[in-house]
């Protein structure tokens, strides 16, 4: 069996960034499940198709035209072969994925889809229900979380980079906000898997975290 390392968490833990560095430092394949999420919303977007209808985004789900290329310390999003690698990162489209992503049979329509990612060497898989759901049976299970104050400092530095003006303590309770919707939701909630490792990431840098999950890894 190919192994499977999971990272779960909330919003803007890191845990994006720190899979990618994982999976390259080990050089296994990465699964960013909030991606297939993303695009899932993104194409029903475009083919019309209203986010309560469930019928059909579970068809969607089935059917949906998508690659992820890997190159080098990098993935193309291929949506019948569209490169939408950028577009799916926009807060517009996050909000699709997390309308989406609330209706089960589309969940149960992605969990072939996401497992069959697990192909040798190894398999790193970012999300919110890898560790609970989709890789139950993975050696190594990672929470990365840090508090929201800090994780709206994150998201505040990221905005200002890319240009964007931000309020911090708007940030803060967006954060609050959404960990609440997350944990609350009664499909796929987000919770520690009973055997996970917990990583608070307050204090700590990237760098400082990949090397934990590394020596986790290595264990
Ligand atoms: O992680 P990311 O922001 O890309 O995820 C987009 C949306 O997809 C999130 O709002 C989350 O609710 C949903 N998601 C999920 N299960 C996953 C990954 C993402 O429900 N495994």
């Amino acid at each position: 069996r190919v192994p499977v390392l999971t990272i779960d968490g909330p919003v803007s833990s890191g845990k994006g960034t720190v899979a990618r560095r994982v999976a390259c430092r080990m050089a296994w394949h990465l699964l960013d499940s909030g991606a297939l999420y993303r695009v899932l919303g993104l194409y029903a977007e475009r083919q019309g198709v209203a986010l309560d209808d469930e019928p059909a985004l579970t068809r969607l789900a089935r059917e949906l035209p998508v690659v992820f290329r890997e190159g080098d310390g990098d993935i193309q999003v291929l949506l019948a072969g569209e490169d939408i690698g950028q577009l799916i990162r926009d807060e517009r489209v996050g909000e699709l994925a997390s309308q989406v992503a609330v209706l089960q049979p589309v969940r149960d329509a992605l969990l072939a889809r996401q497992q069959a990612f697990a192909e040798a060497p190894g398999l790193v898989a970012d999300g919110r229900d890898m560790g609970t759901v989709v890789f139950r049976q993975a050696p190594l299970k990672i929470f990365l979380t840090a508090s929201p104050e800090e994780r709206a400092r994150r998201r505040y530095n990221q905005l200002k980079e890319k240009g964007f003006n931000a309020n911090l303590p708007a940030l803060i309770e967006d954060i609050r906000a959404r960990d609440d919707r997350d944990m609350q939701r009664s499909v796929a909630p987000l919770r520690p898997a009973d055997d996970a490792i917990v990583i608070d990431s307050t204090h700590l840098s990237v760098e400082d975290v990949v090397d934990r999950i590394l020596e986790e890894a290595a264990r």
